[in-house]
């Protein structure tokens, strides 16, 4: 028969047992978000699991996510695709944009150490140079690649790490973004100081043209259904705004407000409705940067308002690892910060589908992973 001491020390040590035993079930399942389809079929939810934690296998890191950003564009129209067929998305992980530090390396890791700040690349195999279609095929988001967990493997060579004045939820917003204003405005636009810049809408796109060409000394003239957000735009430094919902003519107060010879870079985020207007605030050898299709596909090709502008016109599809590193050496040097408009939780992660589809935001919306 024990005595009463030595019943005591056997309860202390089965606690302390249970408690060894919960701290290694914790360590060993991680909370992961995953697009699972709807009860009616008609589109996908995220669902938040408990999965095993990933190991790192030859060339890959484990990397404990501490923010990721959520894209109108991409990961709301992706979770509201009709599940089923080829491209169904049934267990891949919700958004291609996050952020994080490195905490396990795989054998022969080279370009990281454990303790190391990183951000994924959209496209984690397009490196520098043209576009492939492994590349493209390679787009993270809606797939093993999505960053809405609390852990995820990479390999190597599919992150970057960021400007030391960034916190994790600033790097968070710059994969998809951030690298695809930059690419339209210095790669293909090479905009210089003094220039006139117009941005459509206050989305993560063109906030982050804002700050980008304030950052190069040129003159942003954004446009907006709010002016509340416009308000806001001037504080960040836009030389002009325009209300495009009050003033159906906008690209008109857009040339004026460039003393009647247009803008001379476009970030054309809008599509139908949007591009011919862009066209004809546009000055003599503008450039156009063909982005998005808020307002839909622009089916017919203006050819006309091209000529007479003497227009060059490009189409951005984000950009390589290269274009990755080069804005953030711009960011680094300009010490540029990316307009975020709130960060929620990661438990309140499917809010954020809810507040994109709903425009009352301006800039990025982040979600907080721990
Ligand atoms: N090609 C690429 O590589 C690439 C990369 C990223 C995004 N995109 C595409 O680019 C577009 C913008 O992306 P985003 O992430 O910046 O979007 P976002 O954050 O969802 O932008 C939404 C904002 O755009 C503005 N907007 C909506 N319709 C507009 C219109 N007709 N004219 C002017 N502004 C309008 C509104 O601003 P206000 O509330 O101020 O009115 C709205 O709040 C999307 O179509 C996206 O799919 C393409």
């Amino acid at each position: 028969m024990p005595d009463h001491r030595t019943a005591t020390s056997l309860a202390a040590l089965l606690l302390a047992l249970t408690a060894a035993c919960n701290a290694t079930a914790q360590t060993a399942t991680i909370r992961q978000y995953q697009y699972a389809p709807r009860a009616d079929g008609a589109a996908y939810e995220v669902v938040l699991k408990q999965v095993p934690r990933p190991s790192p296998k030859m060339h890959q890191v484990l990397v404990r996510i501490h923010a990721t950003s959520i894209n109108g564009g991409y990961d709301v129209d992706m979770r509201d695709r009709k599940p089923g067929g080829p491209a169904d998305l049934t267990g891949g992980i919700p958004f291609a944009d996050g952020a994080g530090e490195v905490v396990e390396l795989g054998a022969g890791v080279t370009r990281f150490r454990v303790g190391d700040r990183v951000v994924g690349i959209f496209m984690p195999r397009w490196i520098d140079g043209d576009r492939t279609g492994d590349g493209m095929q390679s787009s993270r988001g809606g797939n093993a690649g999505g960053m809405l967990s609390e852990f995820v493997v990479a390999d190597e060579q599919g992150l970057v790490s960021f400007p030391k004045h960034l916190t994790y939820e600033e790097a968070a917003t710059l994969p998809t973004s951030g690298v695809t204003a930059w690419v339209g405005l210095f790669k293909y636009g090479q905009v210089k100081a003094e220039e006139y810049v117009l941005l459509e809408g206050t989305g993560g796109v063109s906030t982050f043209g804002l700050v980008f060409a304030v950052a190069a000394g040129a003159k942003p003239i954004i446009t907006s259904s709010s002016d509340a957000k416009l308000e806001r735009a001037r504080k960040l430094g836009a030389f002009g705004t325009v209300n495009y919902r009050t003033d159906p003519d906008w690209e008109k107060a857009v040339r004026t407000l460039t003393g009647g010879a247009g803008v001379k870079q476009v970030l054309e985020v809008g599509g139908r409705g949007t591009l011919e207007k862009a066209l004809a605030a546009l000055a003599f050898d503008g450039h156009v940067a063909m982005i998005g299709t808020l307002s839909g596909f622009a089916e017919q090709i203006p050819t006309g308002p091209l000529f007479q502008a003497g227009a060059h016109l490009t189409t951005v599809y984000v950009g390589s690892r290269a274009d990755f590193e080069a804005m953030n050496a711009f960011i680094a040097k300009h010490k540029v910060h990316p307009v975020i408009d709130r960060v929620l939780e990661f438990e309140q992660a499917p809010a954020a589908f809810e507040l994109m589809a709903h425009g009352d935001y301006m800039g990025k919306i982040v979600v907080r992973v721990r």
